[in-house]
């Protein structure tokens, strides 16, 4: 059973409450919510006002996804927002280490996210105290791109440091997450499906997140 973690990029902000209410309603596990500088990936989303109100919607879990710069200016700000879990991308901190221990002395889970190019192996020294690894399998910045399909062997790299480490990392897999590609990407070592595009733009999200979730 996946953990299913629809991204709000997706939504219809017209409609955030209904979008939230369906959300609540379905067998989806966390609230994905995806922020975006315009300095680290070359689009703006959101930031810690939205979840704030997305937080009063939900009981679940909320799943931030930081693709900003200096995210350690920001953390406290989430946390207050309401974040369970941090994530923020090795690309952006030359001080990863120290950013992990600050999200979790905020009381957060810490993640960190990983660009499609960037090693593997580069996450080795900090695997044994992070909730979560946040694999791109899209050049991170836009909602609705394909799946690189590379990402099914960099999964089991990451599973194998995993067993190899003793860490309780969670794998989440972000971008092109589809119904035809989800069962490959839990086969191949993944816990955490996001899902944007392919839930928001369903006919039926429900139907599409009890899908998701029984691969
Ligand atoms: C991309 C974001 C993703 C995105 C996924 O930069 O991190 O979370 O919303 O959207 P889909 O599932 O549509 O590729
Ligand atoms: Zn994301």
């Amino acid at each position: 059973m996946s953990i299913v973690a629809p991204s709000l990029l997706a939504a219809d902000f017209l409609k955030l409450d209904a979008e939230c209410k369906m959300l609540n309603e379905s067998e989806a596990d966390w609230f994905h919510l995806d922020v975006m500088d315009g300095r680290f990936v070359p689009n703006i989303s959101f930031g810690p006002m939205i979840i704030e109100f997305i937080r009063k919607t939900t009981t679940k879990v909320c799943d931030v996804h930081l693709m900003i710069l200096e995210p350690e200016k920001y953390a406290e700000a989430f946390k207050k927002a309401g974040a369970d879990i941090l994530s923020v991308h090795i690309e952006a901190c030359p001080h990863l280490h120290r950013n992990i221990q600050q999200i979790k002395s905020l009381g957060m889970q810490a993640g960190v996210a990983i660009n499609p190019h960037t090693p593997i192996d580069s996450l080795k020294d900090v695997i044994a105290d992070i909730d979560l690894v946040c694999m791109m399998s899209v050049n991170p910045g836009f909602g609705g791109q394909s799946f690189i399909p590379h990402t099914l062997t960099r999964i089991k790299e990451l599973k194998k440091l995993i067993n190899e480490t003793g860490s309780k990392a969670k794998i989440e897999i972000d971008g092109g997450v589809t119904i035809e590609n989800a069962k490959s990407i839990m086969d191949a070592g993944a816990d955490v499906l996001v899902a944007g595009n392919t839930v928001f733009k369903s006919p039926n999200p429900k139907e599409t997140i009890s899908l998701l979730k029984k691969m």
